[in-house]
This record gives structure tokens, sequence and C-alpha cells, in this order.
């Protein structure tokens, strides 16, 4: 199948070209993504491949329809980018990867949650600059704490496995979820917040979880509580978050993702002005860690993107049922 493949790095073209190591697709890999402004390179391929910070809403999917474009795979698992209904009415089918390794969100959680508790970024740059103080370097310990996740999802379910393992009591907020395992208790989402040292977001991003956490839920944080997002930007305020920083009353914030992220993050802006107010001051914060959206990048993950991603193309090709079919 001739795909063209959006906004594609070096990881990515390695994943996808190993996965394709026999040649069945032809792919095309473009720098670029998917905009209005960019749509009209789809022109005569007839599946486009996208990614988080492609914008496929309506004017783009009939740009795509026009050129041809009669499948859309979204090579990640959140498709809140993507205007469904407008692709149903084009004619467009999409497929997205709904289950690579959860393992690789779910440790990256980790990843910045024992950053932050062990004041691991700044031990390290005080150490290289020949600094072995550890004043103001005292740390607390995840064993014993309650652990909040929000979203008991594939991710979720394996972040809860992994603070058990760290000797965390374990609470959810779902609503959709009835199922939990007894020694996992589902709360209301204001119980979760007011009960949890850590919380952890692994909703989808819908208009019902925009904004999920607001000024009114940050203030119902326990005092130097940790919050770690790994979900979407807009899961959180992110204006609100920062008055919450000034005020000095969070342990510690992890974010793998922003809200504004798409024209920074995958970007490398390290001899520019960062022209984002918002983003700025949130690095400003000694308590804050922000990794750009790597919380999937896994050599692992890639891989399985990248062979579910073909396997799609491959099954839409010979007309076959579509497993992780969206319309
Ligand atoms: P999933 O679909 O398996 O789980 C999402 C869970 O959230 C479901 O159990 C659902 O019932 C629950 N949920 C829906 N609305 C909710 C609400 N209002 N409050 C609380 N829970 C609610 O999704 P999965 O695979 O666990 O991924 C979760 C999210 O993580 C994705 O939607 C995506 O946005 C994000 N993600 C981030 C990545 C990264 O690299 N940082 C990579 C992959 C996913």
């Amino acid at each position: 199948m001739k795909a063209v493949v959006f906004d594609t790095h070096d990881y990515d073209r390695r994943a996808l070209s190993e996965a394709n190591a026999n040649g069945t697709h032809a792919l095309t890999f473009l720098d670029v993504r998917l905009d209005e402004q960019t749509a009209k390179l789809a022109e005569g391929f007839d599946a486009a491949i996208a990614f988080v910070n492609d914008h496929l809403d309506e004017p783009v999917l009939e740009r795509l329809a026009a050129g041809g474009v009669r499948l859309v795979a979204m090579r990640c698992a959140g498709h809140n980018n993507l205007d469904l209904a407008a692709a149903t009415r084009l004619g467009i089918t999409v497929v997205t990867v709904p289950s690579y390794t959860p393992h690789a969100v779910a440790e990256h959680v980790f990843a910045l949650t024992l950053s932050l508790l062990r004041s691991v970024p700044r031990a390290v740059s005080r150490v290289r600059d020949g600094n072995f103080s550890v004043e103001g370097l005292v740390g607390s310990l995840l064993c014993g704490k309650t652990f909040g996740i929000v979203g008991f999802g594939q991710i979720g379910r394996v972040v809860a496995g992994i603070a058990r393992g760290f000797g965390c009591r374990v609470v959810i907020h779902d609503p959709y979820v009835k199922d939990t395992a007894a020694d996992v208790e589902n709360l209301p989402l204001e119980d979760l917040l007011a009960r949890s040292d850590v919380i952890s977001l692994h909703s989808p991003l819908t208009p019902q979880t925009r904004h999920l956490i607001n000024a009114a839920r940050l203030a119902m944080l326990k005092e130097g509580a940790v919050l770690i997002n790994t979900g979407r930007g807009a899961l959180v305020d992110t204006l609100a978050l920062i008055e919450t920083l000034k005020a000095d009353r969070l342990g510690g914030v992890g974010l793998d993702v922003y809200e504004l992220e798409e024209k920074f993050f995958y970007t490398d802006w390290s001899n520019d002005v960062l022209p984002d107010d918002v983003l700025a001051r949130l690095l400003t914060f000694r308590k804050v860690l922000v990794t750009s959206h790597m919380g999937f990048l896994t050599r692992e993950a890639l891989a399985e993107i990248a062979q579910t991603t073909l396997r799609s193309l491959g099954d839409f090709e010979a007309g076959q049922t579509l497993k992780n079919r969206l319309s």
C-alpha cells in the first residue's frame, strides 16, 4: 500500500522500515506535521500515517479524502487530535494502535515520580558541578504512600501493579470501571485527590476530561502531593497549576505532556528564545520536571507501534476486518 508518514523522526523511520523489511508497503516519510498546509502532500497516497501532534480536523480530512486517502492510521493510542465524525462522513477509515506495551508509559511515571521524590536531576547536576552538598535534597519514600490513579485502563492498571510493588496503597478514579480487584478502591475524584500522596493521570482527553485538574481540584490536593501527567496536557489547567506551584503547596509535578506542546515538543528550541511564557514559567520551578511526550519512547513500544500500524495497512488492503478500527 502507498502510505505517507507524517511527523517522522529517525527513530520512527527506523522502526517502520524494520517492520516493512520485506517491502510490502511503499512508505514515504515526511518530517512535517499534518495540517491544512501539508495535507496536500498526501495526494496520490492510499493511506496517511499520523501521530499525536498532527492535526486531523475536518478541513484536513477533506483534503486527504480529495487527494485519494482512504485510510488514516494513527500510530498512537490517543486520537483526540482527529475528528472521527468527519472521517466517517468522508468515508475515511481510521485505525489506531490502541495497545502497545503500556509498560513504557507506566515505567516513565515512576522515572518522574522517583526523580521528584529523590531530587535526582538536582543531585546529579550538583555533583557534576563539583558540589557534593546534599543540603535541601532530603527525599521521601514511595513505600507506604497512597498512589492515586485517574483512569484505570491499560496504562493505569500497569501503574497500579508497579505502585503496589513499591509498597503503596492504590486508589483509583474511573467512572467506567467496575471490575477492580478487592484491594483497589474506586473513589470519587475529589476523595482520590484529597487522599493521595502521588496522583497519576491516565484518562483520555475528551470534552469531559479537559481541565479535569483545575484550580478547585488542585486546592484539594494534600500539601506536598506529587502530580504526574503522562496522559494529555489539557487534562490539567496549566495556569491554575502554576498558581498552585507559586504557593509552594506541591511536593513535585512531573509532566510528560503539556497543553500547548505541539509547537515545542519533538523540536530543538535550544538556540531560540522560548516564545511561550507559560511553558517558560513552568520550567523555572525546581519541583517541576518536564519531558517531551516520551513516555512511549522505548525500542519495544516503537517496534510494536510500527508492526501494528503496518498490519492494519495490510488488512485494509486485503479487505479484512480491521481489529483496531475506529470508524
Ligand atoms: P485506556 O483507554 O486503556 O484507558 C483509559 C481509561 O480512562 C479507561 O479505563 C476509561 O474508563 C478511563 N476514563 C475515561 N474517562 C475518564 C474520566 N472522566 N475520569 C477517569 N477515568 C476516565 O487508555 P490507555 O492505553 O491506558 O492510555 C491512557 C491515555 O494515555 C491515552 O488516552 C493517551 O492520551 C495517553 N498516552 C500517553 C502516552 C505518552 O507517551 N505520554 C502514550 C500512550 C498513551
